[in-house]
């Protein structure tokens, strides 16, 4: 499978080395031979038709902070023109997220589809601003589009609404999908205050280059846009949802919320409208998971509420729901060659 890598960030270089521990065991159980033809990151690019190696580009990375250095030959092809000039099966997209205009993932993405490749995102920009369109033209160039990563990380959220409750009818969801605010708001359930919480956050690396997107509800609020497209059939974009971040808590609401015998949770919910907000949440709800976990409740016709709770990022786990996307890649072009 010949593969081009945008974004060479924690995950992206998780995801390389996942194919290095694996190799064999990928061939054997699946037949899937990842081959990555180009990476690129800020400063430049590494480029080999026959395939890049794997522990030469981490420990370039590691040595430069680049790949830039990788060769001297095609080392500052941008993007845009590494995905027009070289032939690859799937695009791996993981550059940073960004919700003004979700660039440059938008073009990344748009152009690898519209070239016949297959495209697995874990930007969620893209799919926040225009979800219902990327699926149209997905659809329209015969690929397929994968996502699984950008909900819950490693944890298979999406996969479990769509394919283990196949054929149900999922009437409402709420949950936790944002793991930074819920340590916070954790910790300030134990007597810090929102200041010392979002610097202990800080100090542990959970929040993002820019924390609005943490704080404001921007990235649960994503994430809830990709659920409702994807999980209830919606056709919404960011601005669909009403936001409210964390940044009003007071201790005082905490107080409030453990009088009541719950706790304050950041929840994205779909419901009658799609909403992110601070909620109190019973103690003993399943949903009341402390520090960075992530939980989502799904309610459907026939099967009740059913609890998900996972690690919601993380290099090594959201590099793992990119096999899973490869994985399933490999499944669908194998099933279509034995119909041939
Ligand atoms: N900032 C996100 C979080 C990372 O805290 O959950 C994963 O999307």
């Amino acid at each position: 499978m010949r593969i081009i890598l945008c974004g060479f960030g924690v995950v992206a270089q998780s995801l390389i080395k996942l194919f290095e521990s694996r190799e064999e065991e990928l061939y054997s159980k699946y037949g899937l031979k990842p081959r990555v033809l180009a990476v690129f990151d800020s400063k430049g690019s590494a480029i080999d038709q026959s395939g890049l190696e794997l522990d030469k580009l981490i420990q370039v990375k590691e040595k430069f902070g680049t790949v830039k250095n990788y060769s001297e030959k095609n080392n500052s092809m941008k993007g845009s023109e590494i995905l027009k000039n070289v032939e690859a099966d799937v695009l791996i997209e993981t550059t940073a997220s960004n919700y003004k205009d979700a660039e440059p993932g938008m073009t990344h993405i748009t152009t690898a589809m519209k070239k016949g490749m297959h495209v697995i995102s874990v930007n969620k920009g893209p799919l926040a601003l225009a979800f219902p369109s990327l699926m149209e033209l997905a659809t329209y160039n015969q690929v397929m589009f994968k996502f699984s990563g950008t909900v819950g990380g490693g944890t298979p959220i999406l996969d479990y609404a769509k394919n283990s409750l196949r054929g149900e009818k999922i009437t409402s969801f709420a949950g936790i999908l944002n793991g930074t605010t819920n340590y916070i708001l954790s910790n300030m359930a134990t007597g810090l205050s929102f200041d010392e919480a979002l610097k202990d956050a800080k100090g542990r690396g959970y929040v993002e280059a820019d924390e609005s997107l943490d704080l404001d509800g921007l990235d649960a609020a994503a994430k809830l846009v990709i659920l409702a497209n994807w999980i209830m059939g919606m056709k919404v974009t960011m601005p669909d949802i009403k936001c409210v971040g964390i940044r009003k808590v007071t201790i005082d609401d905490i107080k409030k919320a453990e009088k009541n015998n719950s706790v304050l949770k950041l929840i994205a919910s779909c419901d009658k409208e799609l909403m992110v907000s601070p909620k109190e949440v019973p103690k003993d709800d399943p949903l009341g998971v402390n520090g960075t976990l992530n939980a989502i409740a799904f309610t459907s016709e026939h099967s009740g509420t059913q609890t998900i709770i996972g690690k919601g990022a993380g290099g090594t786990e959201t590099a793992s729901s990119i096999l899973r996307d490869l994985l399933d890649i490999r499944q669908e072009i194998a099933k279509n060659w034995n119909q041939i």
